[in-house]
């Protein structure tokens, strides 16, 4: 039996254990159970002295009191893919791999919201003063009004904001706070709970938007995000592959806007570069495109991207042949292959199959079936595809070729870079009409365009 208010907690999913087990049986975590003390059982309520009961206050959905305006940070693409700005009031939790450049995105925010009029706090639990002063001074920030601090008690942080007030202030990150209210390390669900629970109530109370970092690990050595991703009102996620310059940031969870959209950076020796116009971003320029490859006319949020895939089908040197993707879901491939088979005659048996989406991005909309099956279908019968031609469409697991979504965003956006063709679904002004997967891959493989 645990000890008197000891609780095992699971570091990977949070979930809360009496008995200490080797295996989480809410997530299936192996070794992921640590032993946490808590004043109290978590959940509990806090013993109350308060004897007379206060009661519930209605209200009406219908006010007279206007609401503040968003705070707009003059980051366009941080502010698009909050919602057209920050809430005050609001939490905002952004995720990411240690390194991908939290700390830069949110202190280019931060200073460039300072500069518009709002006054702005930086509070790093990571670094020294000193060093953001650096990194500040290496952006070109280093006049703008932002208060900086180096803290990582919850309490100061806590007493200092209530002395003075700020639109916006960003913590980085939650996993370097504690509070004194737990015996638990800094970085174990009850502290980064505990703390994101703190600082939440502390800006819906006095309206000051709080932006969190917390780092995303796969190893369970600390808490991720996602233990917090309930509290707050929005969730972004920064996003890059490793060796290419572009970052991606993402909503995965917004109560003021939508999701959908994306918001585009480019990591530079002076910070992070917007890039307004992304949707050469992606395209592999250098010449002609071989064998292989399919430029998808794709949307991201509410704008249009062209991206290529890439696709190398070659023959297997071991039994068992291999399937790699990069930037695609390897489930969908596994489909896209199975429909090439069985009902366009390819064969993949014995061939090895890679599949990668160039400059880093990770593609999920079903409208690219299309563009894969035609990359995995020009590599497979070395024919390429013409220069000028770009790609969409849904494949259904009959073999069938579907419409998708906002296909003249699509062609609009491919004809302004240059494409003057498009392969997809059929009955679709200006697009080489295929309604049959069948059908697109005769044409490639036949090399019939015109
Ligand atoms: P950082 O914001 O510290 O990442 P995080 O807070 O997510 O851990 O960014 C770290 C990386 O960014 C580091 O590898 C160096 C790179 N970087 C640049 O390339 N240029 C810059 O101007 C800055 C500030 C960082
Ligand atoms: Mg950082």
């Amino acid at each position: 039996m645990a000890r008197d208010g000891a609780v095992y907690v699971c570091q990977s999913c949070g979930a809360t254990h009496t008995k200490w087990a080797g295996q989480c049986t809410a997530c299936g975590a192996w070794n992921s159970l640590v032993e946490e003390l808590t004043s109290r059982p978590p959940g509990a309520l806090a013993p109350t002295k308060a004897s007379k009961t206060r009661g519930l206050n209605f209200e009406t959905l219908e006010t007279e009191t206007a609401t503040p305006p968003r705070i707009v940070t003059g980051v366009e693409e941080f502010d698009r893919v909050c919602g057209g700005g920050v809430v005050p009031g609001s939490a905002i939790l952004l995720g990411g791999d240690p390194g991908v450049g939290k700390s830069t995105l949110l202190l280019q925010v931060c200073a460039q919201a300072a500069e518009r009029g709002a006054s702005c706090a930086y509070i790093s639990g990571e670094e020294a003063v000193e060093q953001i002063r650096a990194r500040a001074a290496r952006m070109g920030l280093a006049h703008t009004p932002v208060k900086l601090a180096a803290e990582t008690a919850l309490r100061d942080i806590l007493d200092g904001l209530k002395k003075e007030h700020f639109d916006l202030v960003v913590i980085d990150s939650i996993q370097t706070l504690w509070s004194d209210a737990h015996e638990a390390g800094p970085g174990s669900v009850t502290q980064v709970r505990s703390c994101a629970a703190e600082l939440v109530r502390l800006a819906k109370k006095r309206g000051v938007a709080v932006l969190l970092v917390g780092h995303v690990t796969k190893d369970g050595q600390i808490a991720g995000p996602r233990v917090v991703e309930h509290m707050v009102d929005a969730v972004l996620s920064f996003e890059g592959e490793r060796g290419y310059p572009f970052r991606i940031l993402r909503g995965a969870k917004n109560r003021f806007g939508a999701t959908d959209e994306i918001g585009v950076f480019e990591m530079g020796d002076a910070g992070l570069r917007e890039v307004r116009n992304p949707s050469a971003l992606f395209l592999n320029e250098g010449g002609e495109r071989a064998a292989g490859a399919a430029v998808f006319a794709g949307i991201e949020g509410s704008r249009p991207v062209l991206v290529e895939f890439q696709a190398l089908v070659a023959p297997s040197a071991y039994g068992t042949p291999r399937r790699a993707v990069v930037g695609w879901d390897s489930g969908r491939l596994a489909m896209v292959l199975a429909v090439l088979e069985a009902r366009c005659g390819l064969g993949f048996g014995a061939r090895d199959v890679y599949l990668n989406v160039a400059g880093g991005l990770r593609i999920s909309e079903p409208a690219a079936d299309l563009a894969a099956a035609a990359a995995l279908a020009s590599s497979a019968l070395d024919c390429a595809l013409p220069q000028d031609c770009v790609v969409f469409g849904e494949v259904s697991l009959s073999g069938d070729v579907r419409p998708v979504s906002r296909m003249e965003a699509r062609l609009k956006e491919a004809a302004k870079l240059g494409f003057s063709r498009a392969l997809g679904p059929s009955g679709v002004d200006g697009v080489i009409g295929v309604s049959r997967l069948a059908d697109a891959v005769r044409r490639i493989g036949e090399e019939a365009w015109d």
